[in-house]
């Protein structure tokens, strides 16, 4: 098949292709033990920037399980890295930053640094997206590149490493406007050099992950938040491209960023119906299985699994996901037969 025909882009299109594409995010990771096995030994962003492991780990999820698209391995703390600032991902924890941005000071510093520079550092990232797309093409299956939005990044470079309520992001906003704007912009211009790096080399479509988005009041998400969101998804424009956060149910719409989105991403609190009434035509859906499911006995997930894809019927086209990550825990053989089952219904 033509990657062009592949399912998952024609959903992109708005198109309902014969069978539902499935994919998982973080389908790549700690609940494969081959990942386990091949990681021992080597630190997470050491493993991003080395292509051929970033590139078979890209490739393992899609062996096991027929998933309909790859997703690129890496994080959205590696453009930062990438900058040269001193991100680590410590194991059960999440990045760490050893010099939080809290003044202005720590802005003007960061945002010194050229965009370009991380363009002209992605050569890692560059080929191992040409090593997995070889793979990948010829099975007529997609790879999908991505980049963390603006403000979960924000979120982690304030703080300095994972919080709760992201906090000092949410309060920069508001206590000086223009430090955050100017960092938000910077960030901005950081992922859409990441993502950039991964279309040169073959990615077939992108989603932008603002996982955090959804501790914001929405009159902030659209005051400080949606246009560097959409500056950064904005500088695509040769690929499909997908928006997703968790929590985002109150302001939904806000995610579409004004049809620069052709996909959003819905998390489990809120049924895909309702979410394609907000959507509206223009917007393919993605998601909706809660993670928490994937405990559950066979039975009632394979109801969930079908109940997700009988409510996506009212979006105008829907690629079924998690409502978020696959948990570490998760019994891999679980995803496999979810695939199995979203192929074997009538689109
Ligand atoms: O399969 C995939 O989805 C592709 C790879 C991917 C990773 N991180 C690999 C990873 C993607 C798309 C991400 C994005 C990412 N990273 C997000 C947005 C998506 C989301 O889950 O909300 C966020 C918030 C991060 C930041 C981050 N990186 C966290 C919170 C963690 C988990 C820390 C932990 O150990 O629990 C990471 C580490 C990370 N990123 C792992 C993987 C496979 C685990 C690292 C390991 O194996 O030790």
């Amino acid at each position: 098949m033509a990657l062009t025909d592949a399912p998952l882009l024609r959903a992109l299109r708005g198109d309902r292709p014969e069978t539902t594409p499935v994919w998982f995010m973080r389908q790549a990771g700690r609940s494969l033990p081959e990942y386990r096995e091949l990681r021992v030994g080597t630190q997470m962003l050491d493993a991003c920037l080395n292509p051929e492991m970033a590139a078979e780990i890209t490739l393992q999820p899609v062996r096991r399980h027929g998933v309909d698209a790859g997703i690129f391995f890496s994080d959205i703390v590696v453009p930062l890295r990438l900058a040269g600032l001193d991100v680590e991902i410590v194991p059960g924890r999440g990045p760490v930053f050893s010099d939080p941005v809290r003044t202005t000071a720590d802005v003007d510093r960061v945002t010194a640094i050229a965009p370009e520079e991380v363009a002209a550092a992605a050569e890692p990232i560059r080929e191992a997206v040409r090593l997995t797309v070889a793979e990948l093409a010829p099975q007529g299956v997609p790879l999908i590149g991505f980049a963390g939005a603006p403000f979960t990044l924000a979120a982690y470079l304030i703080e300095g490493g994972p919080s709760k309520e992201h906090l000092r992001a949410r309060a920069m906003m508001h206590a000086d406007p223009d430090a955050w704007n100017r960092l938000a912009g910077w960030l901005a211009d950081v992922s859409a050099a990441f993502l950039g790096a991964q279309i040169e080399a073959g990615a077939s479509a992108v989603q932008l992950f603002d996982s955090w988005a959804g501790s914001l009041a929405p009159a902030d998400y659209r005051r400080f938040v949606r246009p560097h969101s959409a500056s950064a998804l904005g500088s695509v424009t040769s690929v499909p491209r997908i928006h997703f956060g968790v929590g985002t149910g109150p302001f939904l719409g806000d995610m579409r960023l004004d049809g620069i989105a052709d996909a959003v991403g819905v998390d489990w609190r809120l049924p895909l119906d309702e979410a394609a009434g907000v959507a509206g035509p223009g917007t393919t859906l993605q998601g909706n299985i809660d993670p928490a499911m994937l405990q559950a006995p066979w039975p009632v997930l394979e109801q969930h699994v079908r109940d997700v894809v009988e409510r996506g019927r009212a979006a105008r086209a829907h690629i079924v996901n998690l409502g978020h990550g696959v948990p570490p825990e998760t019994d891999p053989t679980v995803l496999t037969r979810i695939v199995e089952l979203v192929h074997s219904i009538r689109a």
